[in-house]
């Protein structure tokens, strides 16, 4: 079996953290850097991801999260924010960072950026958000199997009340909506998920070759 599939197999969606358990600053910045390689549409990144570390934040958020304890437990909660809508300076910013990052001249990549505007400033907000949201799950998966292959647990979370988090951390203002959360941090010995075995479709029932 190779490491990777080994990671996929210890990794479990946690319950119960140990709250004394802190992950430390250089994980976090591997992780941020798990998450920043995660493929998007286009490249563009329309999202931002909050991390609470913040004790207090973290147990308004679990008021919001139906009291679920990963919340306050956890060493740390990231939560992925897609963009509401987008405009013309969304597209400018990955423009700007193509002409900087590959040293190219600005008036060479401008095109691209004219067409994808073209392209994706006519679109519905509600398709965009529908389209940004998709693509915040990509970048959680990042998280989670990066966590597991240094042996960090994490739990996703969609059970939350998004209106109530977007208020704590004032987001509406800022053009995001919290999508989707992951709560990361080190399993308690007496959570007994880890225990269980998982529960998964055979091959027969979720693949077919044609
Ligand atoms: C998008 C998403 C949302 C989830 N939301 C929750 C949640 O709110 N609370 C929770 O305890 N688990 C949540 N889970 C965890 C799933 O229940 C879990 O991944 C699934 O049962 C498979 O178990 P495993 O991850 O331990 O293999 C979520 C998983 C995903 C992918």
């Amino acid at each position: 079996m190779t490491k990777e599939l080994k990671s996929y197999r210890w990794r479990y969606a946690t319950k119960k953290f140990d709250s004394n358990k802190k992950i430390s600053k250089p994980n976090i910045e591997l992780i941020k850097e798990a998450i920043n390689l995660a493929p998007t549409s286009y490249g563009l990144q329309l999202f931002k991801v909050f991390i609470i570390e913040n004790q207090e934040i973290k147990n308004q958020l679990k008021a919001a999260s139906y009291s679920q304890s990963q919340i306050s437990d956890a060493s740390h909660i990231f939560i992925f924010c897609n963009k509401a809508k987008i405009d013309a300076a969304d597209i400018d910013i990955y423009i700007n960072n193509k002409s900087r990052i590959q040293n190219k001249p600005i008036n060479e990549v401008q095109g691209y950026g004219d067409f994808l505007k073209s392209n994706l400033l006519k679109k519905e907000d509600n398709k965009i958000a529908t389209w940004t949201t998709n693509q915040v799950y990509i970048a959680l998966s990042h998280l989670m199997t990066f966590c597991a292959s240094i042996k960090i647990d994490s739990c996703p979370i969609e059970g939350f009340e998004a209106k109530k988090y977007n208020e704590i951390l004032k987001l509406s203002n800022q053009n995001l909506n919290a999508s989707v959360v992951a709560a990361v941090g080190y399993r308690s010995s007496d959570d007994q998920s880890q225990y269980e075995k998982k529960i998964r479709k055979s091959f027969d029932e979720l693949f077919e070759t044609f």
